[in-house]
């Protein structure tokens, strides 16, 4: 796979379009404590987005991953998804929630986890706490891949 590159970005309109059409939530993106990031390769080639929620001084989720369509199944959003967790501070837990990728999230060291299991601050988010359906499945990184 060629070069990549996951650069800081602001809230946008290409980042906000891409993830509404994918279905991901966008109501709290602009909210402060949120960082996002843009893969890409060297020429600029954008292949996707993702998202740093600081939750609590231990406890990160992530969040707004997303892989353009025309991108998919190509192996890319796996290198977003470990060059993400790679900008999570070292001694936080990563969390996230998700209705329709658990096994891709599994393919990452991701393991799924009860809510009774989830700290309060992650259970409080905006995501968590209203814009993810109930049943969606919450996630916790149990081993952090090899970048
Ligand atoms: C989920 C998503 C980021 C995966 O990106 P991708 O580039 O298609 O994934 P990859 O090509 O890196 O796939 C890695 C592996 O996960 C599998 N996989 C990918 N998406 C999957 C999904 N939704 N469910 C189950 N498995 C999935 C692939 O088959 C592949 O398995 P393999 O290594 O055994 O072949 C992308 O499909 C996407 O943007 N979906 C829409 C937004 C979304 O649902 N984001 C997650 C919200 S939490």
């Amino acid at each position: 796979m060629r070069e990549l590159k996951l650069d800081p970005v602001s809230v946008s309109d290409e980042l906000t379009t891409g993830l509404a059409a994918a279905g991901l939530p966008i109501d709290d993106i602009g909210e402060p404590g949120r960082s996002y990031f843009r893969l890409a390769d060297t020429e600029n080639q954008i292949f996707g987005y993702s998202g740093i929620e600081a939750a609590s001084h231990d406890a990160v989720l992530l969040r707004s991953m997303l892989i353009l369509p025309a991108f998919r199944s190509q192996g890319y959003g796996r290198r977003l998804a470990v060059m993400t967790i790679a900008r999570t501070p070292n001694g936080s837990a990563v969390y996230l929630a998700t209705t329709n990728a658990a096994r891709f999230f599994e393919h990452l060291g991701f393991a799924a986890v009860g809510r009774d299991q989830v700290p309060q601050a992650i259970l409080s988010t905006r995501q968590l706490s209203g814009l993810c359906p109930a049943s969606a499945t919450i996630m916790k990184l149990t081993r952090r891949p090899a970048t």
